[in-house]
């Protein structure tokens, strides 16, 4: 016999704390780089490449790694701003059961996006682009009210006011302008303004990266309330691992596009086998240290990222790089772009392949240079170790690489993952 269930009852179930209310499943975001006059595609920023994590109901992920790693480009693909190149996103509208094809974004149908669309909120870095400034708190706040149909009128102000209460502003501040308020206060307005339609989870990108630490610290415990009233997820994007510390309970590690380490927030503290998860940890270890120290960097630069190295894509800054980490014809080419003197010198490289090739210099001098570099201190042991073949024929020389697989993340316990060869090995 079929047995009616009450549909609210369903939804509720379906609504349980930890329950995956997010997954990103191998998500790449690639933009194209033009050039020319006809402005053709000559390759592509790899921003996002190959991303997976999920974020439950009720939690907090931060999402940290240096300036230009990714994380703007995936949390606007999380939040529907921007479409992913592939892979997928996938959101509990509260469909119930697991989450599966029918969920990723991409394919909802109208109804359901409406709910994605309403239950997924953004909160930038830059509250002065992201106010209108000819608007008032009223107009900024009740948008999402009005455009839902939620509210109009008096009964449209009063909602606007009890949301500006929640965030400590008030009435008094219903008919100001953005410019009239300070840094703080404007950022607790797009809070609200983030809150009006009841949201699941809240992408916050640098939330308080442009503000002084004391008003950090109110805006934090400012999200910190609201989660706990709301049962609120937050994706919290920054490049600081001391805000995460005190928001996040599970930390994910981006590095060039890619994941390198994610786990409980406690766990990657205590225990983060990721060097490179390891250098951010000892460039700022605590809010509560002395605002004023200074703050270690860490080594060498970036790598451009549209053409990440191979491999293991920390390998070009690794301290602890072994030979089987990714070492390539493309970290010659990095170190003599970094060495105007054999740059300059450099004629062609002909490449096999991308452990491959004949580097050919105007000089016979120039090659050996090389050689010699290549065989000093100034390259990483690591990699010198790997290489197989390198030979000066004339004003050539020749390299050879040994090969390398690609080094994914590896479980290790307890939600805990690190895509480094040394995994479960580093204390
Ligand atoms: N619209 C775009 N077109 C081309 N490249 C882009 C675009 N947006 C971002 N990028 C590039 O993608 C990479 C990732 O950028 P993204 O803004 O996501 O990094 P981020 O981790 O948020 O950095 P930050 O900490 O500085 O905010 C960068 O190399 C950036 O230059
Ligand atoms: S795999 Fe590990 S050891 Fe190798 S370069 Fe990457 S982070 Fe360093
Ligand atoms: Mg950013």
């Amino acid at each position: 016999m079929m047995t009616m269930q009450n549909p609210m009852t369903e939804i509720a179930t379906s609504k349980k704390a930890g329950d995956t209310l997010l997954s990103v499943r191998n998500l790449k975001k690639h933009f194209p780089i033009k050039d020319g006059v006809l402005q053709s595609t000559v390759g592509h920023v790899k921003a996002v490449d190959d991303v997976s994590f999920d974020i439950r109901r009720g939690e907090t992920v931060g999402l940290v790694g240096e300036s230009g790693c990714g994380k703007t480009t995936l949390s606007q693909c999380v939040a529907g701003l921007m479409e992913p190149t592939s892979g997928e996103v996938l959101f509990d509208t509260g469909r119930g059961g697991t989450l599966g094809p029918e969920d990723r974004i991409d394919r909802m149908s109208g109804k359901q996006k409406a709910k994605y669309r309403r239950n997924v909120q953004m909160v930038f870095q830059d509250n002065f682009a992201s106010l209108n400034p000819r608007n008032l708190v009223v107009d900024i706040v009740g948008r999402p009210l009005r455009v839902h149909g939620e509210a109009s009128g008096g009964l449209l102000t009063e909602r606007v006011v009890e949301l500006l209460e929640q965030v400590g502003l008030g009435r008094q501040h219903l008919y100001r302008y953005p410019h009239q308020f300070s840094g703080g206060q404007r950022q607790r307005i797009s809070i609200a303004r983030a809150l009006a339609l009841d949201p699941d989870l809240i992408v916050l990108d640098e939330p308080t990266s442009a503000l002084d630490v004391s008003v950090q610290a109110q805006i934090l415990n400012l999200l910190g309330d609201l989660q706990q009233q709301r049962h609120l997820a937050y994706l919290f994007v920054t490049h600081d691992l001391s805000v995460v510390r005190h928001m996040a309970d599970r930390t994910v590690t981006m590095y060039l596009g890619r994941v390198v380490e994610h786990g409980p927030t406690e766990t990657i503290f205590r225990d983060a086998q990721h060097p490179y998860t390891k250098a951010l940890l000892a460039a700022k270890p605590d809010l509560d240290d002395d605002p004023d120290a200074p703050i270690a960097t860490l080594e060498g630069t970036i790598p451009d990222p549209a053409r990440p190295p191979k491999a293991c894509r920390f390998h070009t800054r690794c301290p602890v790089a072994t030979p089987d980490c990714g070492w390539e014809v493309d970290d010659i080419v990095r170190l003599l772009e970094s060495d105007d003197t054999l740059f300059e010198r450099l004629s062609g490289v002909s490449r096999k392949s991308e452990l491959e090739a004949e580097l050919a210099f105007e000089t016979e001098e120039a090659a050996c240079k090389l050689w010699e570099v290549l065989r000093s201190d100034r390259v990483p042991e690591a990699m010198r170790e790997a290489t197989e073949i390198l030979d000066v024929k004339g004003s050539k020389l020749n390299v050879r690489f040994r090969d390398s697989d690609e080094i994914g993340l590896r479980a290790l316990g307890s939600g805990h993952e690190a895509a480094c060869v040394h995994a479960g090995r580093l204390s």
